[in-house]
């Protein structure tokens, strides 16, 4: 099967300071990868560069054939990859409704599932259908979550980027983004990268992982063997229990 993404010896970072050195990686069609590691190890700054918002100095990436490293980030949107920031840029002076309508676009050619938009986004979330009238300033921390993760479905996208998207939730509201990415990923087979740093969870929906140290990869492979062996976990995130 043709890999969906492929990056490959990926350097990047901010001005002259190198975050990412020599990062590689794949995902094939339909799956759905944890990017796990501890604060500071580079995560955000690999889905910055995905999605071309960081200074890049070497390295490919490929999405579904087509070379992305090049392109400016509104054209890696364009060309199917949906950013979710860990800031969640929602537009605040805008409805969830406007929200929603300013980003839609009709899915391109030859996806399988049926296309996202605001009214799927509403089923999938609705909290957000009861707020579709109030404004991005008046939403709660996970009802901007949603919002921003809505913004990104309907794009239509064929690869998911989502940076800690549990960050700072009640777990009430965990247990609900958990089952929509579910939902999307698993059952729907979108791709995504999902940025965790409390890997359980995100394991458990996900087909491989990869774990960044000091902005390199090392551990790359299933999800659930990482999973089976929390040793190994423990020791790649440096947690001491
Ligand atoms: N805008 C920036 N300019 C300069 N250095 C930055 C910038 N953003 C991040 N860094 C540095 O890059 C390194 C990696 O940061 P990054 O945000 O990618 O880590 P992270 O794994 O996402 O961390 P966290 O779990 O806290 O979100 C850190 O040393 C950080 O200080
Ligand atoms: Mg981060």
């Amino acid at each position: 099967m043709a890999e969906l993404l492929n990056v490959q010896g990926l350097s990047a970072g901010y001005g002259e300071a190198v975050v990412l050195h020599e990062v590689s990686l794949s995902i094939d069609p339909g799956q759905t990868l944890a990017l796990l590691g501890r604060n500071g190890t580079g995560k955000t700054t690999l889905i910055n560069t995905l999605a071309g918002a960081t200074q890049q100095h070497a390295g490919s990436i490929l999405l579904g054939g087509q070379v992305l490293h090049k392109l400016p980030s509104h054209e890696r949107a364009a060309a199917g990859i949906g950013w979710v920031p860990q800031e969640r840029n929602i537009f605040k002076s805008l409805t969830v409704h406007e929200n929603l309508t300013a980003v839609a676009r009709p899915q391109r050619a030859g996806r399988a599932s049926s296309p996202w938009t605001p009214a799927r986004v509403y089923e999938l979330f609705p909290r957000l259908a009861e707020r579709k009238s109030n404004l991005g300033t008046q939403l709660s921390g996970g009802e901007q979550q949603m919002l921003a993760l809505g913004r990104a479905l309907v794009l239509n996208p064929t690869l998911l980027l989502l940076d800690e998207p549990c960050e700072g939730l009640a777990p009430i509201i965990v247990q609900e983004l958990l089952r929509a990415i579910r939902r999307i990923t698993r059952e729907e087979g979108l791709s995504a990268i999902i940025v965790e740093q409390h890997p359980q969870a995100i394991l458990a929906i996900s087909d491989t992982a990869a774990v960044l140290d000091h902005g390199t990869v090392v551990y790359a492979g299933s999800a659930r063997s990482l999973q089976e062996q929390p040793e190994l976990l423990d020791k790649l995130l440096g947690v001491a229990r």
